[in-house]
C-alpha cells in the first residue's frame, strides 16, 4: 500500500520527508520519491527500497522548506523509476504524489490523448498530474477539485504548485490521510507513524475532505468547499502500536481492514446491471464460450478460497471446475489441456509450488490467469491474464485479508465470464451482484460484534482439538477457519464436511471437543443440523456461524456467532470474519506470537 508525506515548515523538507517514508516502509513499497519546491519542482525518485533514494539526494540534495514524498506499491505499471511517484505535467509546473486507484483511468487517459497530452508513465497518478495542470489558473484548491471531480475511486491525492510555493493542497477520498501539527510546522502523511515522533497532535482527514497545508497550519474544506472544524486527536500510543493502526497486533488490524478491501477489490471493476470490467484479464468472448474446463491451483488459504471459487464457478456458470493443491497437481501428471483456463491464486505470487503448477498449465496449453495481490511478482509476469486483488501488503503470516479479496476476485471472473457464456442462474447472478455492493457495509458491522468471538474463544482456548464442520460452501469456509486456528493458537483443529463426521471422527468427540458448525446454506440447512445432533449427543460443545434471522439455531447450539443475513452464495464470505477473531482471540488468550507463528514463513519460496 502506498505511502504518502509531505511537509511544509522552516526545516529542511528532505530529510523530514526521506525519514518519514522509512517509517512507512512496513507498508510495503516497491519504489520512492520526493519533490521539493524552491522556485522550481526538484524531484528525486528510485525504483527500490529508500536507502536507494537516500543515496540519490545525498550524490544530488535537495534544498527548499516544502515538499511531498511517496512509496508506491505498484498497481498500474511495474515498479520502475518511471513509474515512481512523484509525477508532474509536462511543463514541471504541478506534481503530485497519489495513494489508491483511479478507476476511470482508461477513459480519462484516452480523454487527454485525444487533447494531445503525452504520458511518460504507465500509472494513474499522472493522469492526476495533468487533470490539475489543465485546471489551474492561478488557483490550486480550485484546480484540485476540478481534477477529482473527474476522478473516480478510493484514493488520496497530495498536490504542489510551482506558482503557489508553501502551499500544499490534498485530498481524502477513502484512503487515509492525516495531518501533524508541529510547533511552526505541518505534517502530511498517510499514516500516523510516519511522524509520531515529531508531535502527537493530529487532525484526521475523513472521506471527502480536502485540507490546505501552509504556514498558518492546516485548514480543511469538504471537497466541495464548506470549512470543517475540527478538534485535533492527542495521540499516545508508542511507535510500534501506531504501524499497527492502534490495534494489538497486524493480524487484528488486518481484519477490520476487510470492508474496505472489498470495496478496493470491487473499485470500478462491477458495474450494477453485472458487467465486470477486469484490467489486465485479456481472454476474448471466443475463449470464455469455448472454455472446456476450469482449474484452479494453489496452496494454503489462496487453496482454500479456490474452493469457494471453484462452487462459485460451478453454481454461476455450471462450468466443470476443479480445485488442486499445487503442490500436488505438478507431479499428478493432470488432465489439462489446450482451451483450458487454469486460475493459479497466490497472494504473493511468489510461492514455489504454485509457479511449478502454473508452468505445467501453460506448458500443455492451458491459459493462466493470476489471481494475486503483488504487482509484478514471478506468478503477474508469467501470467496470461492477471486480476490483482489489490488487498494491500499483508503482514501477519496468517492471511486474512487477502483471503477475503481472493474471494471477491473469484465472484467477479465469474460474473466476466459468466456475460460471454451465459450464466446458469440469472436470478441468483442478480442476488451477488446486489451482495458484493452492500457487502462493505455488513462486514463493517460483523466487525462491532468482535467482543461476543472473544467471549466465545475462552470456551475453546484450552481445547486440545478442535472440530469445523459445514457442508457444500460452508465446508470451505470450516477449512480456512480451522486452518487458522492452527496457524496461530496451535491446537489441533480439522475440517470436515458436515455429513462425514459419522463415518469415523464422531469417535473422538467428547464433552471437552469443541465444534464449530458454519450454517449459511439454506437447502443443506436441516442436514448440517443432523450432524449437531450428532455432536451433541455426545457431549461436545457446538459454536455456531449463522445468520442474524435464524431463529432455529439457538435450539441445537450452546453458542451462536451472529453474520448478516446474506444470499447463499456469499454467505461464506461473512461466515470468515468470526472464523478469523475466534483464531486470532484464542492465539491471544494463549499468549502466542500472533502475527509472526512458530515454524511458519509469510511466502513459501522453497518447494
Ligand atoms: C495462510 O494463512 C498462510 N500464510 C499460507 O497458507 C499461505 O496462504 C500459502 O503459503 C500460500 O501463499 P500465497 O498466497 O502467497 O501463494
Amino acid at each position: 500500500m502506498c505511502g504518502i508525506m509531505g511537509y511544509v515548515g522552516p526545516n529542511q523538507a528532505a530529510p523530514v520527508l526521506l525519514d518519514g517514508l522509512q517509517r512507512l516502509e512496513y507498508r510495503g513499497y516497491d519504489s520512492a520519491g520526493i519533490a521539493v519546491l524552491n522556485s522550481k519542482i526538484h524531484v528525486r525518485k528510485a525504483e527500490g527500497k529508500v536507502d536507494r533514494l537516500l543515496e540519490l539526494t545525498d550524490n544530488s540534495p535537495l534544498s527548499g522548506t516544502v515538499g511531498i514524498g511517496h512509496t508506491r506499491w505498484a498497481t498500474h505499471g511495474v515498479p520502475s523509476d518511471l513509474n515512481a511517484h512523484p509525477h508532474t505535467d509536462p511543463s514541471g509546473s504541478i506534481v503530485v504524489v497519489h495513494n489508491g486507484i483511479i478507476e476511470n483511468f482508461y477513459e480519462l487517459r484516452d480523454q487527454l490523448t485525444a487533447e494531445g497530452h503525452e504520458f511518460t508513465s504507465e500509472t494513474d497518478t499522472e493522469i492526476l498530474a495533468h487533470l490539475v495542470a489543465r485546471a489551474y489558473d492561478g488557483d490550486l484548491v480550485a484546480a484540485v477539485r476540478d481534477a477529482v471531480s473527474q476522478a473516480e475511486g478510493a484514493y488520496a491525492l497530495v498536490v504542489m504548485a510551482v506558482h503557489e510555493p508553501g502551499k500544499i493542497v490534498a485530498v481524502r477520498r477513502i484512503s487515509p490521510l492525516i495531518v501533524g501539527l508541529g510547533d511552526g510546522e505541518t505534517f502530511l502523511a498517510s499514516d500516523i507513524p510516519a511522524v509520531l515522533h515529531r508531535t502527537r497532535d493530529f487532525l484526521i482527514i475523513e472521506d471527502g475532505e480536502l485540507v490546505i497545508v501552509d504556514e498558518n497550519g492546516a485548514s480543511i474544506e469538504t471537497i466541495e468547499g464548506a470549512k470543517v472544524d475540527r478538534e485535533p486527536l492527542h495521540v499516545d500510543w508508542d511507535a510500534e502500536m501506531a504501524e499497527k493502526g492502534g490495534y494489538d497486533h497486524f493480524m487484528l488490524k488486518e481484519i477490520h481492514e476487510q470492508p474496505a478491501v472489498v470495496t478496493e477489490t470491487l473499485g470500478g471493476r462491477l458495474e450494477e446491471d453485472g458487467t465486470a470490467w477486469l484490467e489486465n484479464v485479456d481472454f476474448d468472448d471466443e475463449f470464455a464460450r469455448n472454455l472446456g474446463r476450469i482449474w484452479i491451483t494453489a496452496c494454503g488459504t489462496a487453496y482454500n478460497a479456490g474452493m469457494v471459487g471453484s462452487e462459485i464457478f460451478r453454481r454461476l456458470l455450471r462450468m466443470p471446475t476443479s480445485v488442486e493443491y499445487a503442490h500436488e497437481m505438478r507431479y499428478a501428471d493432470p488432465l489439462v489441456s489446450e482451451g483450458d483456463l487454469v486460475i493459479a491464486i497466490s497472494q504473493s505470487g511468489e510461492t514455489a509450488d504454485t509457479l511449478a503448477a502454473a508452468r505445467l498449465a501453460k506448458e500443455r496449453g492451458a491459459r493462466l490467469l493470476a489471481v494475486t495481490n503483488v504487482v509484478g511478482s514471478t506468478l503477474s509476469r508469467e501470467a496470461d491474464d492477471i486480476l490483482y486483488t489489490r488487498a494491500g501488503p499483508e503482514i501477519s503470516v496468517a492471511s486474512t485479508k487477502a483471503y477475503m479479496a481472493m474471494l471477491i476476485g473469484q465472484y467477479l471472473l465469474a460474473l466476466r465470464l459468466g456475460a460471454a457464456r451465459g450464466l446458469s442462474d440469472p436470478a441468483l447472478a442478480e442476488r451477488v451482484i446486489h451482495g458484493l455492493h452492500t457487502l462493505p457495509a455488513s462486514l463493517e458491522e460483523l466487525m462491532h460484534r468482535e467482543a461476543e468471538v472473544a467471549e466465545a474463544a475462552k470456551r475453546i482456548a484450552n481445547a486440545q482439538d478442535v472440530y469445523y464442520i459445514g457442508r457444500g460452501l460452508d465446508y470451505a469456509v470450516a477449512v480456512e477457519g480451522s486452518l487458522k486456528l492452527k496457524e496461530i493458537s496451535y491446537i489441533h483443529a480439522e475440517a470436515m464436511p458436515a455429513g462425514e463426521l459419522k463415518h469415523g471422527t464422531l469417535a473422538l468427540i467428547t464433552e471437552d471437543v469443541p465444534v464449530i458448525v458454519v450454517l449459511t446454506q439454506e437447502a443443506l440447512y436441516d442436514k448440517t443440523v443432523s450432524a449437531i445432533q450428532e455432536v451433541k449427543a455426545r457431549g461436545g460443545d457446538v459454536i455456531a456461524v449463522a445468520y442474524d434471522d435464524d431463529e432455529r439455531i439457538g435450539r441445537f447450539c450452546d453458542t451462536v456467532l451472529r453474520i448478516p443475513r446474506s444470499n447463499d452464495l456469499l454467505g461464506p464470505v461473512s461466515a470468515v470474519v468470526p472464523l478469523q477473531l475466534l483464531a486470532y482471540h484464542v492465539a491471544r488468550i494463549r499468549g502466542n506470537d500472533i502475527d509472526q507463528p512458530r515454524n511458519l514463513a509469510k511466502s513459501v519460496t522453497v518447494e
